[in-house]
């Protein structure tokens, strides 16, 4: 079987990833956030964002519900849906990395398997998943948008953590048990790590 893209051919510009990571001075990563709905994934990584930003970095947050109407919002929450979601923002976050980016992106992500998919598409070192560990019990108090109610009710179907499946990371880079610690500490596990895996000094 061909594809009308079997006659389409990489072209290798002579502006590239090194000349742009060297242009801003950084070493361009993909940061990805994961964990249940309400484990506090966009704020961490917007405070992170914010951090990073103060510090002189250049940064892009990838954030779920945002994407969800735009790029994805023909998508929904079956395990395929969920698949091609990853999918694309993971093509999307390494191009951001092409483009010289420390990206930061905040989705369930729920399945090893596409996690796995978007680590692939990196260069090593450059992938770091960042699991926001959450317990569900005090997800589901915090309920910021009423969906662990809806759900537990019956009005939402394939909720994740009571009728969908989360996977945990069985080696995240970063393990936030983000239950413990404010919003600042957990911002400062962060930096430490990226020091330490040399993404930034
Ligand atoms: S996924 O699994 O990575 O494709 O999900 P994501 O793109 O991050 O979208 C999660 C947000 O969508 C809302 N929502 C649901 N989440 C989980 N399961 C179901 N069925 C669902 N329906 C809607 C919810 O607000 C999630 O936002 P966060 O920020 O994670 O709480």
């Amino acid at each position: 079987q061909t594809h009308d893209n079997d006659n389409v051919v990489w072209h290798a510009h002579q502006i590239d990833k090194a000349f742009r990571s060297q242009q801003k001075k950084q070493q361009p990563c993909v940061l990805w956030f994961t964990g249940l709905s309400g484990a506090g994934k966009s704020t961490v990584a917007g405070a992170l964002e914010t951090r990073l930003a103060e510090l002189g970095f250049h940064t892009y947050l990838l954030d779920g519900d945002n994407i969800r109407h735009g790029l994805c919002k023909d998508l929904g929450f079956s395990t395929e849906d969920r698949r091609e979601n990853i999918r694309r923002i993971g093509e999307v976050a390494k191009l951001m990395a092409d483009a010289g980016l420390i990206v930061l992106s905040a989705f369930i992500s729920p399945h090893r398997q596409e996690r796995q998919l978007v680590r692939d598409m990196l260069p090593s070192g450059e992938f770091l998943e960042v699991f926001v560990d959450t317990p569900l019990e005090e997800c589901e108090k915090r309920d910021p948008k009423g969906l662990y109610k809806k759900a537990r009710a019956g009005q939402i179907k394939h909720f994740t953590g009571i009728d969908s499946e989360y996977e945990k990371p069985e080696a995240p880079e970063i393990h936030l048990q983000a239950g413990d610690y404010t919003v600042s500490e957990l911002v400062d596990q962060c930096v430490a790590q990226l020091k330490h895996n040399q993404i930034i000094r």
